[in-house]
């Protein structure tokens, strides 16, 4: 859950749920939300998805050119690796698409992905070889990072690669993302991580903007 919105819902409501209205919501967090909301719980997810949504649809803008890593150079990387099916998770604007081979490119807010669904929420019977999580896996909880993170290693095949970049909860710029919840990757996370879900780390290296890149393979059983 959404540890910044909670606090603001619980700090606001004190107790009393009425002083939860969709004026309150509006104007504090700049979004409206369709659903009807019983308990703070509720309304902190149906909040963080329209947050989320707001900017990654209208307000984020890519730029892969700036990455010493994780950009543009992994379309030789990937394609060397002569992969039958590659996954984009968190695609953005698929920029990838028709440059990678075999690729197909999912984000639940962005309209370029083929398709529009979230991690946890793709369902296939598909392995990938390849596997990219490009500040992706990057918002919310260490359990959701951590269930976004296993739910790749079941789509990944054995002896398949994923390659990540992350964030280390850094804020981005733009006050459309004030309500985000960046997860602060580190170093000791991508280990637990790799022994957790038996995976070799083959990389792991400094990128552009404070962001670490790693390459994670799928040991075969
Ligand atoms: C910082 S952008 C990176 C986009 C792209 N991978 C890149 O490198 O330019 C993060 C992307 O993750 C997507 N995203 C957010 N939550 C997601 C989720 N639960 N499942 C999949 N993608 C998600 C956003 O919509 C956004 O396009």
């Amino acid at each position: 859950m959404n540890k910044k919105i909670l606090a603001e819902l619980l700090t606001h409501s004190q107790n009393d749920m009425t002083r939860i209205t969709a004026e309150y919501i509006i104007q504090t967090f700049g979004i409206t939300i369709d659903k009807t909301c019983t308990t703070l719980e509720e309304y902190t997810n149906a909040i963080d998805i329209a947050c989320m949504n707001r900017y990654f649809s209208a307000y984020w803008e890519a730029d892969m050119k700036k990455w010493k890593y994780s950009g543009l150079q992994l379309i030789d990387e990937v394609n060397n690796l002569r992969p039958r099916a590659v996954l984009d998770v968190g695609c953005g604007y698929n920029e990838f698409k028709g440059k990678i081979k075999n690729l197909i490119g999912i984000d639940p807010y962005n309209v370029h992905a083929d398709w529009k669904l979230s991690t946890l929420d793709y369902k296939t019977d598909k392995k990938y070889d390849v596997i990219l999580c490009l500040g992706s896996i990057n918002f919310g909880s260490r359990d959701k990072i951590t269930a976004e993170v296993a739910k790749c290693v079941t789509l990944l095949a054995d002896g398949g690669t994923m390659f990540f970049r992350v964030n280390p909860g850094l804020p981005h710029p733009k006050p459309e993302s004030q309500w985000i919840e960046f997860y602060a990757w580190n170093v000791p996370f991508i280990i637990e991580i790799a022994e957790q879900f038996g995976l070799k780390i083959l990389d792991i290296r400094d990128d552009s903007n404070q962001r670490k890149y790693f390459v994670y393979r799928k040991i075969q059983s």
